[in-house]
């Protein structure tokens, strides 16, 4: 059985908790905040709809990182959410500070996690608490391809009135308006999405999910958190199980696709001790072109932070 941390109890990590508590997994779900007493209701509700729903994960929280000891994995969603008018590049500062104190308090209690992380910008954040743990990069792992996927799975299926469950899809690259979803590799119950739909129409969807989570930015007046918390709680389904699932994932490329000492999101085994494995896939001039462009622009932001000495 297994301990998971989820640090930030505001709306994604609450529903990350909510999320993993209902798989019942772990025998125990730790949330904390800076507002302790926040992270404490929201454990305490999330721990007394038990009895209704018939899981036995303990939740519990507060603010006092002793209770995260012997994590098995942590997941960071502490930071300050975008408003109307920001880009996920305008958190940096601020969220970096809170990412790197976190993952400092993290390491007094427990020695060697796998880290999730999910604040943003998505990944420079995860670049940063790299950094800061020194921990294996099979180790720290940011959570954006498998909400972006889901995104353009979810357009996709009320594009062709299918059920969302029968759509696979790979998506590339940072989280951000640069990300590369790959058509070629996006199947409907096996079905190539290219056989199904109009190049326009599949276009349009692109573009929209590059621009999804802006555009519930744009409604709700914060950033999402549903989706992200339930991507965030998969990804640690899958290392807990060991399951080896192939997800889209934001993970250190150190000479896969040609890219040296970089944060992006490419397909990896997620199992036990982390990413098992960088799947490689064989793309073609034009996306390994906008792969490039992505990493480009995630190394921008990188170097940004590198100036304001936070690490
Ligand atoms: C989004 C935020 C969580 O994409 O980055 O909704």
């Amino acid at each position: 059985m297994s301990k998971v941390t989820i640090v930030g109890a505001g709306n994604v990590g609450a529903t990350c908790a909510n999320v993993l508590a209902h798989e019942d997994i772990c025998n125990e779900v730790v949330l904390i905040d800076i507002q302790g007493n926040m992270a404490k209701g929201k454990a305490l509700d999330t721990w007394q709809q038990a009895p209704i729903d018939g899981y036995s994960t303990r939740v519990t929280g507060g603010d006092n990182y002793e209770l995260t000891a012997n994590s098995d994995i942590v997941i960071i969603t502490a930071g300050i959410p975008r408003k109307p008018g920001m880009s996920r590049d305008d958190l940096i500062s601020t969220n970096a500070k809170i990412v790197v104190s976190v993952t400092q308090n993290i390491l007094k209690y427990t020695k060697n996690p796998i880290i999730i992380v999910v604040s943003n910008p998505l990944d420079v954040m995860t670049y940063a608490v790299w950094k800061a743990s020194g921990l294996s990069d099979k180790r720290v792992i940011g959570m954006a391809g498998v909400l972006d996927t889901a995104r353009y799975r979810a357009f996709l299926a009320e594009e062709l009135n299918c059920s969302p469950k029968d759509i696979q899809a790979m998506l590339m690259g940072g989280h951000g308006d640069t990300m590369v979803p790959l058509p070629r590799y996006t199947t409907v119950s096996g079905i190539p999405v290219t056989e199904l739909m109009k190049k326009e129409k599949l276009d349009t969807i692109i573009e929209r999910t590059k621009f999804g989570g802006g555009e519930l930015v744009n409604l709700m007046g914060t950033s999402a958190w549903y989706a992200p918390g339930a991507a965030a709680a998969q990804m640690a389904v899958s290392i807990l199980k060991d399951e080896k699932r192939i997800l889209p994932c934001c993970v250190r490329l150190n000479g896969q696709y040609k890219l040296k000492d970089i944060f992006v999101g490419a397909p990896v085994k997620l199992g036990r001790k982390g990413i098992q494995e960088i799947v490689k896939l064989r793309l073609k001039k034009d996306e390994m072109e906008s792969l490039h462009k992505s990493a480009e622009s995630v190394r921008e932001v990188v170097e940004a932070l590198n100036n304001m000495n936070v690490i």
